[in-house]
């Protein structure tokens, strides 16, 4: 079978015209406000996301894959909103209230805001951290954090204090906890 071109009218009037141009700015008047529903999501700058590491632990993502300044840098860092979009362009859960959270990301997106977290573990300013050894030693996230993957968040100050660092050091390399216990090396 040969495609053939719709047959068009020679001519069309200004009437139909004008009919068609009324009806197109009428069908993107509506597409703009569908865009902007639903109006019930709060408002991402104000209320923050309740994220929940299980579920995205569970799903195989890795702690580095969003905390990826841990390897080099003093701070593990929090994800963007850009690295939350990557999936959740596409990814809305069936419950109604985890879709809910969901649109809150998207609406921040959309916004070009950033998400609001409340930092849990923060140490004196006295204190000298940096992430960047310990992940290159290979010591597991867990060990100071607990086991963030079973829970939602991560107990706030877990395990920060001078006991704890400590502890840890004295029983690494004997020619290495001179350093590791020497107080300079935490407080600068
Ligand atoms: C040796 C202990 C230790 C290990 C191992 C460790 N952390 Fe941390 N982490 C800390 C401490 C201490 C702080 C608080 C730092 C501060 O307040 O300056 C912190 C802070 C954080 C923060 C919040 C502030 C920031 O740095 O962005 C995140 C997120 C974090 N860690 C994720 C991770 C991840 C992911 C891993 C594994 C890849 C990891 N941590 C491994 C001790 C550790
Ligand atoms: C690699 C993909 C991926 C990335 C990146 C990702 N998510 Fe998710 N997220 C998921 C999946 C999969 C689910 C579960 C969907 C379901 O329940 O069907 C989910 C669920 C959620 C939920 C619903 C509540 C819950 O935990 O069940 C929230 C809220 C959420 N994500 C927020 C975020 C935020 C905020 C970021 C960025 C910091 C983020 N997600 C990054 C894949 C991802
Ligand atoms: C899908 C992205 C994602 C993954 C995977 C993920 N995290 Fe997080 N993590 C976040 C976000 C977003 C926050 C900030 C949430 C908030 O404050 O409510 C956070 C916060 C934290 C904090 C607290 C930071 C602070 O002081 O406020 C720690 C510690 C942490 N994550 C460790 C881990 C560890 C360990 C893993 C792996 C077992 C992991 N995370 C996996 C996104 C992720
Ligand atoms: C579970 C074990 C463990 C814990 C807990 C731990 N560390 Fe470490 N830390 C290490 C290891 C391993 C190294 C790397 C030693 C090496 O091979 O050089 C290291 C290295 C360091 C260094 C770099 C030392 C240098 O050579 O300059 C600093 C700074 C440091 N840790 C601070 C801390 C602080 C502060 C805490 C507590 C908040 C802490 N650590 C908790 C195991 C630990
Ligand atoms: C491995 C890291 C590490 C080393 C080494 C270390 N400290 Fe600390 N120190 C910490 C951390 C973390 C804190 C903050 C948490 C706390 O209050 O326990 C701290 C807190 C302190 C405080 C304040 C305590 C308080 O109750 O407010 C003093 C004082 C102090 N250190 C002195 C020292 C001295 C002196 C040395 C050397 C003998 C030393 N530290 C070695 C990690 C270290």
């Amino acid at each position: 079978m040969r495609f053939r071109l719709p047959v068009l009218p020679r001519r069309v009037s200004r009437r139909s015209l004008g009919l068609l141009f009324v009806l197109f700015v009428l069908l993107l008047a509506a597409v703009v406000v569908l865009a902007q529903s639903p109006e019930d999501v709060p408002d991402p700058t104000v209320e923050p996301v309740a994220f929940n590491h299980k579920t995205h632990v569970d799903k195989g993502i890795d702690c580095l894959y969003c905390h990826s300044n841990a390897p080099r840098g003093q701070v593990a860092s929090v994800p963007s909103v850009e690295k939350c979009i990557g999936c959740h362009q596409v990814v809305t859960p069936q419950d109604p209230n985890a879709a809910r959270e969901v649109e809150k990301v998207r609406k921040a997106w959309e916004m070009g805001v950033p998400l609001r977290w409340e930092k849990k573990f923060d140490q004196p300013d006295f204190v000298y951290f940096s992430h960047r050894p310990h992940i290159q030693a290979n010591v597991a996230c867990e060990e100071c954090h607990g086991d963030v993957g079973s829970t939602d968040m991560p107990e706030p100050g877990y395990n920060v204090n001078m006991g704890f660092c400590l502890d840890c050091h004295r029983q690494q390399a004997p020619e290495k906890v001179a350093k590791l216990t020497d107080c300079a090396t935490c407080h600068k």
